[in-house]
């Protein structure tokens, strides 16, 4: 079997078959299963996780911050604005420093798409990419995932509609690679600046919202992401009319299907608070299963590291 990746940068660094045991092991740590330390990490000594979170970040930070925490694992907040990042170290001697210092895995996120393709070929540390500009989000397409396991949703043979801003979303990137390796049919569905420009094999593209709804099994709505734009679009102004999820529009369209976020939402603009109180709405699942999908991964790449 493939060992587990040093550097966990896109969903095409792992096979399916390492994926399908990510979610296994996710199910367990969820269901009680708790390691607590160095013991059950199978290490000598107890383990140091560092994260480094170069852009702003709520959930990703704190769950992975949490996950850290509950599989016994030492936990550091390396903070780039105090560190000598800022005094123009360039970012392999940092993780070099850290390593040397003992930490044995990094969580980054910078808004540098690609960024840490770099350090593939002969990893300073293990790293986890936790979000690189518009390129890749692993973690949070993992967790969705996971999520619909969970929820009994079968994505083989079943059609995702990505709605929003596909084109910049890292974790719709993620998703338009992990979708489809576990049979799903992806439609991109947003304005047309939106849209990617390359539509892989088998999937679609539509800006509107009604054929996209209709023709979907899941619904993945998607924030637009106006800090990765040089300008404000002409679309921002009636978003949520044209392209925004609602119950109403779910409920003319006759449509109860599962609605995903990976969050933060605008209210009122990807989606409605209706809808995000109904029972359709999964984002606080995903919240919670962050958690146990990053023991999972963190479990797997300290043990094999
Ligand atoms: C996303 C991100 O940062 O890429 N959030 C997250 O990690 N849960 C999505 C977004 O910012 O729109």
């Amino acid at each position: 079997m493939q060992s587990f990746p040093k550097v966990l940068e896109c969903i095409s660094d792992l096979s399916k078959d390492q994926i399908e045991k990510l979610i296994h092991s996710a199910n367990r740590l969820k269901s009680g299963y708790v390691p607590v330390g160095s013991r059950n990490l199978g290490r000598k000594f107890t383990p140091i996780v560092a994260t480094s979170f170069l852009e702003n970040s709520t959930r990703t930070k704190h769950s992975f911050a949490i996950a850290i925490k509950k599989l016994g694992a030492m936990y550091i907040d390396f903070n780039a604005d105090t560190s000598s990042l800022k005094k123009g170290e360039n970012l392999e001697e940092t993780l070099l420093t850290l390593h040397y210092q003992g930490v044995d895995l990094c969580i980054i996120r910078t808004s540098v798409s690609g960024e840490l393709n770099q350090f593939k070929k002969d990893p300073p540390i293990a790293i986890i990419n936790g979000g690189d500009g518009i390129n890749e989000h692993p973690t949070q397409a993992l967790l969705d995932l996971f999520t619909m396991f969970e929820e009994g949703i079968d994505i083989n043979g079943k059609t995702m509609a990505i709605i929003g801003d596909c084109k910049h979303s890292r974790v719709g990137h993620s998703l338009t690679s992990l979708i489809p390796m576990f049979g799903g049919k992806i439609i991109f569905c947003g304005p047309k600046e939106c849209l990617p420009e390359d539509i892989p094999a088998n999937c679609e593209a539509t800006t509107n919202v009604d054929e996209a709804i209709l023709k979907s099994d899941v619904l993945y709505t998607l924030r637009i992401q106006k800090e990765r734009h040089s300008q404000k679009a002409a679309y921002y102004d009636n978003y949520e009319e044209e392209f925004g999820v609602n119950l109403k529009r779910l409920q003319r369209l006759d449509k109860k299907i599962p609605v995903f976020h990976p969050g933060p939402v605008n209210i009122g603009v990807e989606l409605d608070y209706e809808t995000i109180k109904s029972d359709l709405y999964l984002g606080y699942k995903q919240v919670t299963n962050s958690v146990f999908m990053r023991m999972a991964i963190l479990k797997a790449m300290l043990i094999d590291a």
